[in-house]
């Protein structure tokens, strides 16, 4: 699975039918503040994609929530029609209210509605990937998935979503997904610092399901530890740069989608995430989430 058909670090995954590459990107950031309206720099957004295509990354994680439509509208504009390689992930079960808040939005009709709103946005006919996304803001939330997760199920047999996933879930939510329809990938909050599904990444490992981690830098509150620095000063590199290479490391079946406005700070997390941590770079690494 994690074959080295790409000079990016980590190498590949398959999704499915899809091969991507294990580092991606996440489209979140190109919206405008707290992920509403456009953004600031409309041709720097622009740009940030281009170069993330011309890299060789071939998944981009997005969703009509970001911007709304903001983000998937980017995307479009910037790289359809899109290369045969490139794997487009998308998520539903909340939308947006004027406010910027993110209201829970999972009956049958609601997620109908934001699969045809990604379809359309995006600008195609299928999409690779939906992920139904669980919880809120705070994290996962106990309770049923099956009538959610179930209609995401109609919407693959009925040909407008080719791969399935759950994001913000917890351990039985995943599990009664995989009751329902086979899944590729969980995305879950997970970093240096929250290593609450540990276990969860292994699991999914033996059972080759990718486990796609959200806020990989630490999202809207980047990663700060003295050990991290500590180890990114021996190895004359950045936290940022050890935080994504820790994770490549950390499971072959971990895919990154690190999130950036800005094509340098991209530039710089592809070469970085290649970075070569030592056992006892790992060792210390290890004691900053337990
Ligand atoms: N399923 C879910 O519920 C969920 C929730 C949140 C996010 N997501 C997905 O996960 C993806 C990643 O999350 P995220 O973007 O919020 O968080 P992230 O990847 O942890 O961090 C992104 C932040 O780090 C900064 N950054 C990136 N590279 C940097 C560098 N080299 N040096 C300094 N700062 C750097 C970015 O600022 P700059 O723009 O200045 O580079 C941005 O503020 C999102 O794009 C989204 O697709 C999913």
């Amino acid at each position: 699975m994690n074959a080295p058909t790409t000079s990016l670090p980590g190498g590949t995954w398959t999704l499915g039918d899809a091969t991507v590459t294990r580092f991606g990107y996440g489209a979140m950031q190109l919206a405008g503040p707290w992920v509403m309206g456009p953004p600031a720099d409309h041709d720097g957004a622009l740009a940030v994609l281009h170069e993330a295509v011309a890299s060789g990354i071939t998944h981009i994680d997005t969703s009509d929530a970001y911007g709304p439509r903001v983000t998937n509208e980017l995307i479009r504009e910037a790289l359809h029609p899109y290369p045969e390689s490139l794997f487009i992930a998308t998520k539903v079960g909340a939308i947006r209210d004027a406010q910027g808040g993110w209201p829970t939005a999972r009956r049958p009709q609601d997620l109908r509605e934001q699969v045809h709103a990604n379809l359309r946005s995006l600008g195609i006919e299928t999409l690779d990937l939906v992920n139904m996304r669980m919880g809120d803001a705070e994290g996962p939330k106990s309770g049923s998935l099956a009538e959610a997760f179930g209609t995401l199920a109609d919407l693959q047999r009925e040909g407008l979503i080719r791969h399935l996933g759950v994001s913000n879930a917890t351990t039985e939510q995943i599990a009664e997904a995989r009751g329902i329809a086979p899944i590729v990938c969980v995305q879950n909050m997970y970093n240096l610092a929250h290593r609450h599904d540990d276990h969860l990444i292994d699991t999914l490992a033996a059972d080759g399901i990718a486990y796609v981690p959200f806020f990989p830098l630490g999202g809207f509150t980047p990663l700060q530890s003295d050990v991290l620095s500590k180890v990114a000063a021996r190895l004359g590199a950045t936290p940022m740069s050890v935080a994504l290479a820790w994770l490549l490391r950390r499971s072959p079946n971990i895919l990154l989608i690190p999130g950036t406005s800005s094509t340098a700070h991209l530039r710089e997390n592809i070469v970085g995430a290649g970075l070569s941590l030592s056992d006892e770079d790992m060792a210390d690494l290890e004691t900053i989430g337990r």
